[in-house]
């Protein structure tokens, strides 16, 4: 029976009554329109909007074979679990799952941690939410997903309300064709099954968390609605705010305002027939923002029926030969890598109280910046960064060797650059965005990401555009002349001296040859320990073996001319599938200067002491 419902409508006999009852059924479900869904759209800012939260238990269904999705000869399903179909006694079919029955996973959360028999799943697993809902007129209902890794679909009530590739960045679905009053559903297919043709691709030094890993909720937006916006202050003319609002389906010649009480200041600009209003208006007295004194703003943005109230930091940051320039004065970012790792609990990171606490142990260290990586981290982090004033290198997880002559994952990339920075564009703390991490060096892989540079200076003129490049040797010397350097603002480099190659002393007679007058951020050194293990300074693993490597590290930074940053590897340890060192490693990367279980290992001290004291890098 299986097999003749799964078969194309035209194979079966016309003689058989149920064949006009099931060409009923699957013309009815041709005519939804579940199968052309409009691709999401960014909405900056949109965790500031008001919204229904749908965090919370989701039933959940492992679907190694997607089964609920494809047919036994791999086309889409019309009738899939995405319909939440309920049995009935007498069906001419079986209906072979059921989400009242089925398991829980929370969300936000990984699978992985949620359940043992789902640490190592790589594949689909579907998410089922029953919520209620009272429509209103001229309002759009959108969809708001944080992030889901890496490949996801969404129906709301068994329409098809869009589809997401990426597992690091926001989006938002339309759902307001879909959405009734009462009682609705919410199904989400979640893949996160690794393709060479993906944007990261099937090497990664971090676990693949799959599933909802950020927060989704319901967003309501009338029938105009602001979908992103732009205020920074202006690099030439002090005192000014410049930017933009974008509106869709606003009127041209409509208005949109900007306002900024505690500097009572207001102004309004016409919306053009592209839906922007420009905006560049003058301030008095206002505070820039600093690390030392991170001043949020509270800043209104209006246009027609549609208002947003944001928190927003004012600084300007440029390059200006070596010297990295914040609020015209030279800076020198004293910081730590962090990965989007949950402290204690482990699985990645979503919740302010992560944040908080990642970021409380970097301002322990003495940081004045922190490199997010490899992948754009949650609108909390960066939120918690702009209040607690840490400066950020944001990335896109181009990462190691990429597919970079394919121009399907050129594209992957773009959408995802576009979407990670036109979410987080007004986040003070976020002054550089990187374009990748450690790229082999070949034409195409240049070319790829010379591509996406020019794409986010366009996006964003008022950042600076850096990369973590791979350095390599001659004898004693380190070479940074990778061509791609040409195309960065900032160079970002990771050397690995005293671990990954030659001993921690070897830092001592290590020369640097830098082919760019251009500011350098060593973005990643560092050596691995188990936190509690004890031994000689030369003996692997132990606390006393990575602080070494610290102690002779920092000494030779100084010698390198143009540095004007650091990020070591890294804040804390990380779940990551290429360390199966058993009692030392169990699959976590022990680079970090913090343990996954917050203890503190000997070289967190050194590095302390280091920034405390200004004894690495120019004295600001
Ligand atoms: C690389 C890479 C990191 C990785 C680190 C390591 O440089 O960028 O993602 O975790 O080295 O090997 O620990």
């Amino acid at each position: 029976m299986t097999a003749f419902l799964n078969r194309p409508i035209a194979s079966r006999g016309s003689s058989c009554p149920c064949y006009f009852l099931l060409l009923l059924v699957a013309i009815s479900f041709a005519a939804l329109p579940c199968f052309a869904a409009p691709a999401p759209i960014v909405l900056t800012g949109a965790d500031s909007r008001p919204s229904t939260s749908l965090n919370g238990e989701w039933a959940s269904i492992i679907d190694p074979y997607f089964s609920g999705l494809f047919s036994f000869h791999h086309e889409e399903k019309k009738n899939g679990y995405f319909m939440n179909y309920k049995a009935k006694p007498g069906d001419p079919f079986p209906t072979e799952y059921d989400f009242s029955k089925a398991p829980k996973l929370k969300v936000p959360g990984d699978w992985n941690t949620q359940r043992e028999s789902l640490m190592f799943y790589e594949g689909p697993i579907w998410y089922e939410k029953d919520f209620t809902y009272d429509p209103k007129p001229h309002t759009h209902v959108f969809l708001h997903v944080g992030a889901a890794n890496y490949h996801s679909w969404f129906w709301v009530n068994g329409q098809k309300v869009c589809e997401h590739e990426g597992g690091y960045t926001a989006f938002n679905c339309e759902i307001t064709q879909a959405i009734h009053s009462g009682n609705n559903f919410v199904v989400a297919a979640v893949d996160n099954t690794r393709h060479e043709d993906n944007v990261p691709t099937l090497e990664t030094d971090w676990w693949n968390y799959g599933g909802l890993t950020r927060e989704v909720s319901l967003i309501e937006l009338p029938d105009s609605f602001i979908d992103q916006y732009d205020l920074h202050l202006s690099h030439s003319e002090d005192g000014v705010i410049e930017g933009w609002v974008h509106v869709v389906g606003g009127q041209s010649g409509g208005k949109a305002e900007v306002g900024i009480p505690d500097l009572h200041a207001r102004a309004s600009a016409a919306i053009g027939a592209d839906g922007r209003a420009a905006l560049h208006f003058n301030v008095q007295g206002l505070e820039r923002w600093t690390p030392e004194s991170p001043k949020l703003y509270k800043v209104v943005i209006r246009a027609g029926a549609d208002s947003i109230d944001e928190s927003i930091g004012f600084r300007t940051i440029e390059t200006r030969g070596t010297e990295i320039l914040l609020n015209g004065k030279p800076i020198f970012l004293r910081g730590v890598a962090i990965h989007a790792e949950a402290p204690y609990r482990t699985g990645r990171a979503w919740s302010d109280k992560d944040a908080e606490t990642l970021l409380g142990w970097a301002k322990e260290l003495g940081c004045n910046y922190v490199r997010l990586a490899h992948y754009p981290h949650d609108e909390t982090m960066l939120r918690a960064a702009d209040r607690m004033g840490l400066l950020v290198w944001s990335e896109n997880p181009v990462y190691w060797a990429l597919e970079f002559d394919n121009p399907k994952v050129l594209a992957k990339a773009e959408q995802q650059l576009d979407e990670e920075i036109n979410t987080s564009r007004n986040h003070a703390a976020i002054i550089l965005w990187s374009m990748a991490n450690e790229t082999p060096n070949t034409p195409a892989r240049t070319q790829f990401i010379e591509t996406l540079a020019t794409r986010a200076r366009d996006l964003d003129p008022t950042r600076l555009i850096t990369a973590a490049l791979l350095v390599r040797g001659k004898g004693d010397t380190k070479i940074v002349d990778d061509p791609l350097g040409q195309a960065l603002d900032v160079i970002g480099i990771n050397e690995y001296i005293g671990w990954y190659e030659g001993r921690p002393e070897s830092a001592d007679t290590t020369q640097w040859q830098i082919a760019y007058q251009k500011p350098v951020i060593v973005s990643e050194f560092g050596a691995a320990a188990k936190a509690g293990l004890h031994g000689a300074e030369n003996e692997r693993w132990t606390e006393e073996y990575q602080a070494n490597v610290y102690h002779h590290q920092l000494p030779m930074l100084n010698k390198i001319p143009q540095l004007r940053g650091m990020s070591p590897w890294c804040l804390m340890d990380f779940r990551s599938p290429n360390r199966p060192l058993v009692g030392i490693q169990d699959e976590f990367n022990r680079k970090g200067l913090i343990s996954d279980q917050g203890q503190k290992k000997s070289a967190f001290y050194v590095l302390q002491k280091a920034y405390k004291y200004k004894t690495v890098g120019r004295p600001d």
